[in-house]
């Protein structure tokens, strides 16, 4: 059962023509996108410290000295933007029983069949997944991230938790540029997702087709703009 949070304060459908439904306000999209611009300046500045032959890109930060500096800020940045975000998501993230089928038929799903498996509230399974997987991830680098931040905290641990904590910073890192990597994929491949975080909506088709219990939900409700 989709819970009843599944509907955020601006969802709301536009009668048109044509129809559209609003996803996401102005705040939360200025803030997706800090997140994501963060993540891109993490991204770059830890690769560029991780491997010699990656080194070129502190060219980008204004030399190694100030990628070094300016890379764990970046991170405080996208711990922030991105709770924010969590806060305003989770409920509509929690796994239900329908999200299992449509595990059981991701191939439907990437085979443009999506009418073979349950309706779908606000979020789809695979998208719940990169969600908490982004949480748990950010969560897991901050923390690491705060214990090698010699600059403020070399005294407070030790050389043995140093260690451990740059491996486990360096695989948390690896796993969220990949999973970055499916959202944006995602977020291309799936026609008409990508305005949902430019101009705030999708259209009433897109609605129908990827989120179709959501949609009737809002309709359910009557949330539809009396304006038009
Ligand atoms: C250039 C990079 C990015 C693009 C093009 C992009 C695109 C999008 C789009 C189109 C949506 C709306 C999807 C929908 O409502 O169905 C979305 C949602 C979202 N994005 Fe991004 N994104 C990017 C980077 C990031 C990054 C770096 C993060 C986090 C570290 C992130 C976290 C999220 C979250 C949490 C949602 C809400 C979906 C949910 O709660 O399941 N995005 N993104």
């Amino acid at each position: 059962m989709t819970p009843a949070s599944d509907i955020q304060s601006e969802d709301t459908i536009h009668r048109g023509p044509p129809v559209t439904v609003n996803r996401y306000g102005p705040a939360k999209r200025v803030n997706h996108w800090i997140t994501a611009t963060s993540l891109i300046l993490l991204a770059l500045s830890g690769l560029a410290m991780f491997h010699p032959s990656l080194f070129f890109l502190t060219g980008l930060f204004g030399g190694g000295q100030n990628t070094r500096m300016l890379h764990p800020w970046i991170g405080v940045v996208l711990f922030f933007s991105f709770y924010v975000f969590f806060f305003q998501l989770w409920r509509a993230n929690i796994f239900n029983r329908a999200d299992m089928e449509w595990f059981m038929g991701v191939r439907d799903v990437i085979g443009g069949n999506e009418e073979r498996l349950p309706e779908m509230g606000k979020y789809n399974a695979g998208q719940k997944v990169i969600f908490w997987s982004m949480a748990i991830l950010i969560v897991i680098l901050i923390a690491t991230g705060v214990i090698i931040w010699d600059q403020y905290f070399h005294s407070y641990t030790s050389i043995q938790t140093n260690r451990i904590a740059v491996l486990i910073h360096a695989i948390a890192a690896a796993v969220i540029i990949c999973v970055f990597i499916v959202h944006v994929y995602a977020a291309f491949w799936t026609r008409g997702t990508l305005r949902a975080m430019t101009r705030g909506s999708v259209t009433g088709g897109w609605a129908w087709r990827h989120h179709r219990k959501w949609l009737r939900e809002l309709a359910g409700r009557g949330r539809i703009d009396p304006a038009e």
